[in-house]
């Protein structure tokens, strides 16, 4: 395998030596894809501000399962068959805001905002 693919947004992806091994999947989807509504703050685990939702192989079931993560935490070249969703691939005024985003915005559950996101990728998990 020369190339890591995966998705984002429904957009087929691929990385290869041109990212060091390091390189997480905040990184990526913030620097490349310059999707920047992913936010930061700890980059240890710890706030949850970067949390996207990810589809992956299940090796257990044979299956897929859909588990939220920490961007900060995943190396952008262990995800082989990844789909990642960020906030931008959930909805927005223009397409329609996802139930999780109308409710939080309905019920004032936004305080500054800045790791909203975060949550609504946690509760859309
Ligand atoms: Fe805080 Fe990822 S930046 S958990």
């Amino acid at each position: 395998m020369d190339r890591i693919t995966f998705k984002v947004n429904g957009e087929l992806c691929s990385v290869s030596s041109e990212v060091d091994s390091d390189t997480t999947v905040l990184e990526y989807v913030r620097d490349t894809l310059k999707l920047h509504g992913t936010k930061f703050m700890c980059k240890e685990g710890g706030c949850g501000s970067c949390v996207v939702s990810a589809t992956m192989p299940d090796p257990y079931t044979g299956g897929r399962r859909v588990v939220s993560i920490n961007s900060c935490l995943v190396s952008i070249t262990s995800c082989q068959d990844w789909e990642i969703k960020t906030i931008e691939g959930l909805g927005d005024r223009r397409t329609g805001y996802h139930p999780v985003q109308r409710a939080l915005a309905e019920h004032s559950g936004t305080q500054c905002g800045y790791c909203s996101p975060g949550w609504v990728m946690s509760m859309y998990r």
